[in-house]
């Protein structure tokens, strides 16, 4: 038998307004790697954040290594070696890769930082994890993989006997996703405890040894991960079955609402032309990298168009802002919901509301809080945002309901077209079906709904047809009930040469 590393037992922690934890309860042993899991806002993270010190629980009792501990600081835990990956990055974008894994525990030369020390100790970090990054790179320069590679890197290189890794995965390729699973299993077989959050219960099987399942803060059960099923965890999880996990509704596909035709944005949009359709989901599949997100960017106007038409209804329409897409009926909602989506200081209400403003203001353009409050209470209801009120700031929800305000504030206008741009990374199973729910809700409206996910699964079993786009090109459309996993990705690496098929399979997400 292993020994028990990690006991929490009793937890309670409150938030005004929120009771978190309730008599929670939580333990680890070495060497074994231990899933954590619930639906959004069930605790998991504000847990974690105990056990690292970063919280004070309200009550309850916390051992360490048979040691018991009362006010834990950050630094004491980290001595400990506990060590812990946040679920929201937490890098200093103008630092270097090499100066963020150090931060606070820099080497000095005499009075000054070593950089060149720093870097080498690093560079040895990273070389051992197999992660390809100059440490000397500022880290608001990489893509978002790389830098959650990077927080993974500073995380191991402090000599943790217990991680805790609270959504790793959500911004990973397919590669560096193995390369973690490798990492995760060396740590393991070196008797390090692992502590593991995901909402992509697909990847458990494998590394995942034992399952702790909570809801609503407090502890459901744990299980050994080879005696129990997929539908048993969900069902423990939300806390009653979920028969159909991507539900369908049929429509009849009505008239022609959205065209874009030749549409040249830099190098990741390429003659891209498409139309959507009411009354049905367009799904986007491809690699990470395919040329997606930016060709949704180009279209709401965010980034620069070079040439190409959008059209609304037969008529084209000229878009340089977003503005003058919501203005037209075109909604995005962004990938990265903490820097394009949210304004996480301020209130749900604000963040609802901001953009509809034009709707909600009176004559003298004095905002009409009664209207205000029935929109902000519509999308809470609508889309089961777990708060206690509107006025709590959107970044002290859990991941997945400020993934759902995002949404929510469009929710609230007339729109005619709806862009998703991976709008259920980080969100549970139950929340998925209501996101899924919620698009075929504006299906069933007459709204045009391009959906664009790299989950195979979902896009195959949400939308209605499915376009491909490989390097910036459209590549290849297939209806949704007919298309097979092989015939979308066969699309998805359909390169022009052979140059860019290397690259792509070095950062590949199937
Ligand atoms: N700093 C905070 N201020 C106020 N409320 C908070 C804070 N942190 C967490 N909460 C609340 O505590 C509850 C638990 O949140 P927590 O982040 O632990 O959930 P989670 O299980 O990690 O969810 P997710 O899967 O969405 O990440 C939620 O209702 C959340 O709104
Ligand atoms: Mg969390």
């Amino acid at each position: 038998m292993k020994d028990t590393i990690v006991s929490m037992q009793g937890i309670c922690k409150s938030f005004p307004g929120v009771k978190a934890l309730d008599n929670a309860r939580f333990e680890l042993r070495s060497g074994e790697v231990m899933a954590l899991l619930g639906e959004n806002g069930a605790g998991k993270s504000t847990l974690m954040k105990i056990l690292s010190g970063v919280y004070t629980r309200d009550s309850g009792t916390m051992e360490i290594f048979g040691k018991s501990y009362d006010d834990l600081l950050p630094k004491q835990a980290q001595q400990l070696g506990v060590a812990i990956i946040h679920q929201e990055l937490n890098m200093c974008p103008h630092l270097s890769v090499a100066e963020n894994m150090f931060l606070g525990r820099e080497i000095m030369k005499g009075f000054t930082v070593d950089r060149k020390a720093m870097e080498e100790a690093a560079k040895q970090i990273l070389d051992d994890l197999h992660i390809d990054i100059d440490p000397g790179e500022t880290v608001g320069n990489l893509p978002v993989s790389k830098q959650q590679m990077v927080e993974i890197a500073k995380a191991l290189s402090v000599d943790a006997k217990v991680l805790i890794m609270d959504e790793p995965t959500s911004a990973l390729t397919a590669k560096e996703i193995g390369e973690l699973f490798r990492i995760i299993r060396k740590l393991r077989d070196d008797g390090c405890g692992i502590v593991y959050i995901s909402h992509r219960l697909e990847e458990l099987q494998h590394i995942v040894d034992r399952v702790t399942i909570m809801r609503d803060g407090q502890y459901i059960t744990c299980m050994d991960f080879k005696d129990t099923t997929m539908d048993e965890i969900i069902t423990h999880m939300v806390g009653r079955e979920i028969k159909e996990k991507f539900p369908r509704v049929t429509c009849e596909k009505g008239e022609k609402v959205f065209e874009v035709r030749n549409l040249n944005a830099g190098r990741m949009v390429r003659d891209v032309s498409f139309a959507l359709y009411a009354g049905e989901i367009v799904g986007f599949a491809g690699l990470m990298g395919a040329g997606r997100t930016e060709t949704t960017r180009a279209i709401f106007g965010v980034d620069h168009k070079e040439s190409g038409e959008i059209l609304l209804d037969g008529k084209p329409i000229p878009i340089h802002t977003p503005a003058d897409a919501i203005k037209a009926g075109i909604v995005l909602v962004p990938e990265d919901r903490k820097k394009d989506g949210l304004c996480t200081k301020l209130p749900i209400r604000e963040n609802i509301a901001m953009p509809n403003l034009d709707l909600l203001c009176g004559g003298f353009g004095v905002v009409n809080r009664k209207k205000e409050t029935a929109m902000c209470e519509k999308a809470v209801s609508d889309l089961k945002i777990k708060t206690p009120n509107l006025e709590i700031d959107a970044g002290g929800l859990s991941g997945g309901n400020q993934q759902k305000v995002v949404v929510g504030k469009w929710l609230a206008r007339n729109s005619r077209v709806v862009i998703f741009d991976e709008p259920t990374r980080g969100i549970d199973v139950a929340a998925k079906v209501e996101i899924y729910n919620l698009m075929n809700q504006l299906k069933q409206q007459g709204i045009a709904v391009m959906f664009v996910s790299s989950e195979m699964p979902e896009v195959m079993g949400v939308a209605d047809r499915i376009i491909v786009m490989c390097d910036g090109r459209i590549t290849g459309e297939l209806m949704a009930r007919q298309a097979s996993q092989t015939e979308i990705l066969t699309l998805a690496t359909k390169f022009e040469n052979k140059l860019a098929e290397t690259a792509a399979e070095e950062g590949q997400d199937a």
